[in-house]
């Protein structure tokens, strides 16, 4: 049975675009719902331009109320009915009422060698560490930010004079290669760790 795959994404989609790309022929699951908390989210039209449906629940009118967001989001979701949840530079932390209901149905890349540099800032953060790489994760999500099991990690080594947005850019390459692999591998029911050379 092909799995259903709803991807959450606040900016440009980058990421959303090259889990849709891998998700054709062979591939055991399909994208059905490109869900975004911001209406001038990039991605939306990369997503609707590769006839994937797609909707929008702005979290602003809800404040500080995130039960009453994810309310909302749910009420999408449960229309899409997903197997499957990617983040895909989805900027909105989750609670654990949200997490627990999706809880071994959900992935996230974020933009680190977890457990380093959990958060935002990930590669001001490693160059200012003095670190010789940084890369890239894809985690199962939990209750704890950036906290679940690691599935899939790429390193990328730190060049001397390196911005963080050169490296940004550097570890966004391998971020659409990582992606893709896991969530192959993890709509097939493989959640064996994969590290990318
Ligand atoms: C990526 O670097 C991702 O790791 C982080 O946010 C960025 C989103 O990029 N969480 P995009 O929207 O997929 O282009």
């Amino acid at each position: 049975m092909t799995k259903r795959v709803a991807i959450l994404i606040s900016g440009s989609g980058s990421n959303m675009v090259s889990l849709a790309q891998d998700m054709t022929g062979d591939h055991p699951a399909r994208a059905v719902l490109v869900l975004s908390n911001r209406a001038d989210a990039g991605g939306l039209d990369k997503a609707r331009a590769r006839g994937i449906p797609t909707a929008v629940v702005d979290h602003r009118p809800f404040g500080s109320d995130r039960p009453a967001f994810e309310a909302a989001l749910n009420t999408v979701l449960d229309q899409a009915r997903p197997d499957i949840i990617c983040l895909a530079g989805f900027m909105r932390v989750l609670t654990e009422g949200f997490v627990t209901r999706w809880q071994g149905r959900m992935l996230n890349i974020h933009p680190s060698l977890l457990p380093k540099y959990k958060g935002l800032h990930t590669h001001r953060r490693a160059i200012d560490a003095g670190d010789a790489e940084a890369g890239c994760s894809v985690h199962e999500v939990t209750a704890e930010l950036d906290g679940g099991q690691v599935l899939g990690q790429a390193r990328v080594p730190i060049e001397p004079n390196d911005t963080a947005e050169d490296l940004a850019a550097r570890v966004l390459v391998q971020e659409h290669r990582l992606y893709p692999l896991v969530l192959r591998r993890f709509a097939e029911g493989n959640r064996n760790r994969i590290d990318l050379p």
